[in-house]
């Protein structure tokens, strides 16, 4: 366990993931802790936090810290606040939120920085969620690939309909231009920023070329090398980064419940 002054931190993985002890996000962090909060971040892309009995409003509060809230475009929510997103599956549902590879909403024109998933129900197993470190995709691809990579730019395209049922969404399926690969805000390195959820095209390139280079990435995020993987209890959290991670939800619970709420803030414009 790394030692740092308000919490310890005991990584998932050398890469990517780790676990914070000693923090309860129910109380209001000091400035001082948070900016060491935000430090443990940005190293390990994605940070657990476990039984944590927080209540909605405290989760609001905590997201706050981030940045300004992100609203999802369709998404059913919680206590009549569209910042409350609603992430439930059971026995009713036809798809689990997030089955695919993806970085949220990225089909946005100012797609979500940081998520915070609060899952308050878990099944008696399964249900994990599965993150990759983009920073490292875009690392282990060789000099010539990095060279085309940094010129382009890709659609991203979202289609909610039929997505959450007969639920009426907040405002039109978002669709936006980005950099293939982006540079991260705070940290200042590259990573790759194509997802098989949302991107649908290279732009410039030819449809068949288009097509065989992403097909090409979105098998390459799939190395296991880039990933951590984490086992929900009831009142676990989870705060990840979709500036420099993806993700996927598992759904092998069925017919199992598994419920929670999600936070996200804006992430600004990827450059
Ligand atoms: C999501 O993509 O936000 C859902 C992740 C999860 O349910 O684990």
């Amino acid at each position: 366990m790394a030692n740092y002054k308000y919490f310890d931190v005991e990584t998932v993985t050398p890469r990517i993931g780790a676990i914070i002890h000693g923090l309860n996000l129910n109380e209001e962090i000091s400035t001082e802790a948070f900016d060491e909060l935000h430090e443990a971040w940005m190293q390990h892309l994605v940070l657990f936090f476990r039984d944590q009995q927080i209540t909605h409003t405290e989760l609001l509060r905590f997201g706050r810290r981030f940045g300004e809230l992100h609203i999802h475009p369709a998404a059913p929510y919680i206590d009549g606040n569209p910042a409350l997103m609603k992430i439930h599956t059971s026995k009713d549902s036809f798809r689990n939120n997030g089955e695919g590879w993806h970085s949220d909403v990225s089909a946005d024109e100012e797609p979500p920085g940081a998520t915070i998933l609060h899952i308050q129900q878990t099944p008696s197993q399964g249900g994990d969620t599965l993150w990759a470190n983009m920073y490292e995709a875009y690392d282990a691809l060789s000099e010539p690939i990095k060279h085309l990579l940094l010129e382009l730019t890709a659609i991203h395209a979202a289609n909610y309909t039929g997505f959450y049922g007969d639920h009426p969404p907040q405002r039109e399926s978002p669709r936006s231009e980005h950099p293939v690969i982006r540079t991260h805000p705070v940290t200042g390195r590259k990573a790759l920023f194509i997802n098989s959820g949302f991107t649908r095209q290279i732009k410039v390139l030819r449809r068949w070329e288009s097509d065989a280079l992403l097909d090409m990435l979105f098998e390459h995020i799939k190395n296991p090398n880039f990933h951590c993987r984490f086992q929900w209890q009831p009142d676990s959290i989870a705060l990840w980064d979709n500036r420099c991670t993806q993700h996927l939800a598992v759904w092998d619970y069925f017919p199992e419940t598994r419920s929670g709420v999600r936070v996200t803030v804006k992430g600004g414009r990827p450059y």
